[in-house]
């Protein structure tokens, strides 16, 4: 598959080497394609490029969204609705708000950037996920003392399930659906609990598991 990973970020380029080391390929999508971020990440990804985000999203099979909150929305009407109109968009995002100085959600229950991001983006498939692990953790997840699942959420069933396909082939012990995109703000709220265990402990080596989960 061609990938539009939309964002220039440690999370896109983690990402972007995940699908590259899956056989797929990968174009970046970007306010600035010959800006620096970008020329960083084409160079730290094989065979990558980088193009506009609606360019990117246009010339892909399907298109992941690793943007900083603040900057979300103008990204996805950048990249627009019908660039990515039928395609699957894996929705890594979490809507934090770092105004403090330490990460807070900028929105919460029942509002979610999940079900804002497919609002914005009508004809897209988003399926929030990957936003519970820190983005070196994303491809190949092992931890010495086990292994960490993903929760997924989404409206289209195929969509869903192709993202669980795609968690197997990086290495996830499972992808656990909890239902549709409105759920997102039970993952966003999660994200919160693997974020306030890295601050306040200056740890960010950590994943989530279920354990007695369904067979
Ligand atoms: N870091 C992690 O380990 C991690 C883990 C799980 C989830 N997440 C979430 O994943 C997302 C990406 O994280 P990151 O650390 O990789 O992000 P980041 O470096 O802060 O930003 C990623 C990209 O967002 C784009 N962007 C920023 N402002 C924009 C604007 N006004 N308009 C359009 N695009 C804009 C930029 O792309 P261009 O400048 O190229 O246009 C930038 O490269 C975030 O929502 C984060 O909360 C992060």
């Amino acid at each position: 598959m061609k990938v539009a990973i939309l964002g220039t970020g440690a999370v896109a380029i983690d990402l972007a080497k995940g699908f590259v080391s899956r056989g797929h390929s990968v174009v970046f999508g970007t306010r600035n394609a010959q800006g620096e971020t970008a020329v960083k990440a084409v160079a730290a990804v094989a065979g990558s490029s980088a193009a506009p985000y609606a360019q990117a999203a246009s010339q892909a099979e399907m298109a992941v969204l690793a943007t900083s909150w603040s900057g979300t929305q103008n990204a996805v009407q950048l990249t627009t609705n019908t660039a990515l109109k039928g395609k699957l968009l894996i929705d890594v995002t979490n809507p934090l708000d770092f105004s403090t100085g330490k990460p807070q959600m900028a929105l919460g229950f029942p509002n979610s950037a999940g079900a804002s991001i497919q609002a914005w983006l009508p004809d897209a498939k988003v399926v929030k996920a990957f936003n519970i692990i820190t983005s070196t953790r994303m491809i190949d997840p092992q931890f010495s003392d086990g292994q960490p699942d993903m929760f997924i959420a989404g409206n289209d069933a195929a969509a869903k399930q192709q993202t669980a396909d795609l968690l197997k082939a990086f290495g996830w012990r499972s992808a656990i659906d909890m239902g549709d995109i409105s759920k997102s703000y039970l993952l966003e709220a999660l994200a919160m609990v693997w974020i306030e265990y890295g601050v306040s402990r200056n740890h960010w080596n950590h994943g989530i598991s279920l354990l007695g989960a369904q067979a």
